[in-house]
């Protein structure tokens, strides 16, 4: 069935014209299917039910008189009508003179100039009079005036293409030529033609700059909910090899071929075929891709997060897949920028920036994994881009529904607080610090192979995010850490950088002015949260110096109860780190039962190991990772613990 514009719930036909020509006779005529000789001078406005129109739209049918109706009223009526109808009689040159001289400029002039204009149909009644044609003589009124949407012969006495009349009048609301076609240049309107390029790219599925047979049947069933009849698909190649040079290569459908095609069926009047495909593709009546259609309405609770869901993925490996050419299970800069052309822009302006955000491949290429990591960042901080780009790419066709399946709304915080576990895959932790504390660095980190290799690098550019997969109990998350920069000291932070899954508090071991700024923060911020907090001391490869603080750190972390302070290092790490940030964002409520835990297990290893002063005296980095170690050994046994409560608790 052909999707038409639902805007337009009701179709109103205005018939205008000079007097007699037959405007009365030809309404009462389809009413009554009969040819009545006595008619009034204006007939009532009739509605015909939607299920006798040919294209199942409500129609309403407007008579004009003029000498009981003013000007004023037909203006009124022109700007009302959705098409006017403009009957002459065949048979009286003056009525058809008339149409060009006086009906078209008045219709033109009654409608705002900001709208688009009305389309018009010619009516020559009276046919059953003369036993010529007159329609060559009004063509010439089709190519000066564009709105002119199609003309036909009838008669209201012999009931000849009565109906067609008014289907053409349906239609040119419906499925109006003058957006798809120009009369003038005989060819595709500009903006038509972009539409079709971007459609044929989009079912192009291997990317060859052809359509051939499987594609072809595919897009069929994509727009029609029908197969292509194999003998139909070989008539299309026949007439197309025929009439374009280049119209069908290696037994494929070029894109100049396709093109053809769309413009033979407007000119035979086939505009509804068109219309089909391009509404299929989320064009509106003005070619262009509504905003509705681009980013329908979703609702996201407060506290709910937006990920991309199984089907999601799907559709993006799928793009992956077909576009990475070579084989190397990798997107080059060519590659990434094809996948892309049926989209008005890439979605990420510097594809340099790419390898700061998400794991690449050694070149800085996007690899399947990166791939993903890339839109599941976009879908959780910018969903309104990733409905965007899925319509561009094609996702309401291809999976024939709403790009909203491709979005997967978790449950609100805190119901998962309140059920202590979470079913979210990609958690949000915010890297807080003071300036230069090393926060890039251990953002990038996350995505790096070798971290050795960020040692000396410049982190000043760049986005702000970054993104990897990590394991916590065998099982894949995502993991997204925001670097939130600081510009002054004492700047307040805003909500939006408070509000995460897990906050690590940034300072540097190596610089004694470090730590006050982030126990500050922990405290305005922190401290009466429920967000779970993890202290890391950064450049831990360095010497570690004695914080200028009240309290030391590790002192600090067992005052407010919080986890020890990790400490973290390019050249060492091995990352843990992450894997337990996340593990603190996916069961925030098991923090206090782990401190509990860690409590004895510590307080055994600081008097076993002397380490017990390590915050408040030591500068031996080794006593450092020794502590570091045994955390890593509480920490697993308290996820062990926290396994084992979790399968006691019933979700
Ligand atoms: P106004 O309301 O005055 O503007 O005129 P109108 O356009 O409504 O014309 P109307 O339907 O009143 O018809 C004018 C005359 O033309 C009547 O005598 C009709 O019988 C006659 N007429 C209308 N249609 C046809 C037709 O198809 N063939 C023939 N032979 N006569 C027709
Ligand atoms: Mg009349």
């Amino acid at each position: 069935m052909v999707t038409w514009n639902t805007n337009k719930r009701i179709v109103r036909i205005l018939l205008v014209g000079d007097p007699g020509v037959g405007k009365t006779s030809l309404i009462l005529s389809l009413v009554s299917e009969d040819f009545l000789e006595d008619v009034p001078p204006k007939a009532e406005e009739i509605t015909i039910p939607a299920d006798v129109t040919p294209e199942q739209v409500p129609t309403n049918i407007v008579d004009y008189n003029a000498s009981e109706q003013n000007d004023d009223s037909l203006h009124e009526e022109i700007n009302k009508a959705h098409v006017v109808c403009i009957v002459y009689s065949v048979e009286d040159e003056s009525s058809m003179d008339r149409i060009s001289e006086y009906w078209l400029p008045l219709i033109r002039d009654s409608v705002n100039e900001s709208e688009q204009r009305k389309p018009v149909v010619l009516v020559g009644n009276k046919i059953d009079l003369i036993d010529y044609s007159t329609i060559d003589n009004v063509l010439g009124i089709m190519e000066d005036f564009p709105e002119v949407e199609s003309c036909v012969e009838c008669s209201a006495k012999t009931l000849h293409n009565i109906s067609e009349m008014f289907y053409y009048a349906q239609k040119a609301v419906l499925h109006p030529a003058a957006p798809l076609y120009s009369m003038e240049d005989q060819d595709l309107t500009e903006k038509c033609k972009k539409a079709l390029v971007r459609i044929f790219k989009i079912c192009d599925i291997d990317g060859d700059g052809l359509l051939n047979d499987f594609e072809l049947n595919h897009f069929q069933r994509r727009c029609f909910n029908a197969p292509l009849q194999p003998q139909v698909l070989e008539e299309v190649k026949a007439v197309l090899s025929k009439n374009v040079p280049d119209g069908v290569v290696n037994d494929a459908v070029t894109l100049k071929g396709f093109l053809f095609l769309h413009c033979l069926f407007i000119q035979r009047g086939r505009n509804e075929t068109t219309w089909a495909v391009l509404r299929r593709f989320g064009y509106n009546e003005t070619l262009e891709m509504s905003k509705e259609y681009l980013q329908p309405a979703i609702k996201i609770p407060p506290g709910s997060s937006t990920e991309l869901s199984h089907r999601g993925q799907q559709f993006l490996t799928m793009l992956f897949e077909r576009n990475d050419r070579d084989l190397d299970g990798a997107l080059s800069p060519d590659e990434l920028k094809s996948l892309f052309s049926a989209c008005p822009a890439l979605p990420w302006p510097s594809l340099s920036d790419l390898r700061r955000i998400v794991p690449t491949n050694e070149k800085g290429w996007l690899t399947l994994h990166g791939w993903i990591c890339r839109w599941t960042l976009q879908t959780l901080v910018d969903l309104p881009r990733t409905l965007e780009y899925l319509a561009y790419l094609g996702f309401n066709v291809h999976e024939n529904e709403s790009q909203l399946t491709a979005i997967q709304v978790t449950r609100e915080r805190r119901l998962d607080l309140a059920k202590k576990q979470s079913n979210r895959t990609v958690y949000m932790c915010h890297v807080i610090g003071p300036k230069s504390a090393g926060k890039t660095a251990l953002c990038r980190a996350l995505i790096a192979e070798d971290m050795k290799r960020l040692l000396e690098r410049d982190f000043r550019s760049g986005s702000h995010y970054c993104i990897n997969s990590v394991q916590i109990y065998g099982q894949e998350k995502h993991l997204v850490m925001r670097d939130i920069e600081v510009r002054q000291v004492l700047d307040p932070l805003q909500p939006q950088d408070v509000h995460c899954d897990v906050a690590c508090l940034v300072y540097d071991t190596n610089n004694p002015k470090s730590f006050e700024y982030i126990a500050r923060i922990y405290i305005k911020y922190f401290a009466e949260s429920k967000i779970p907090v993890l202290i890391t001391g950064t450049k831990g490869d360095l010497a570690e110096v004695r914080q200028e603080y009240l309290l030391q750190p590790a002192e600090f972390c067992q005052k407010y109860k919080i986890l020890p302070p990790q400490i973290f290092s390019l050249k060492h790490n091995k990352k843990d780190l992450y894997v337990k940030l996340a593990t603190m964002a996916a069961f925030p409520r098991f923090q206090a039962a782990w401190i509990l835990f860690y409590r004895h297990r510590l307080e055994h290893l600081w008097d076993s190991t002397n380490l017990r002063h390590f915050g408040l005296m030591s500068s031996d980095p080794q006593l450092w990772w020794k502590a570091g170690i045994g955390l890593a050994a509480a920490t697993c046994f308290g996820y062990f613990i926290v396994k084992l409560f979790q399968r006691s608790t019933p979700s």
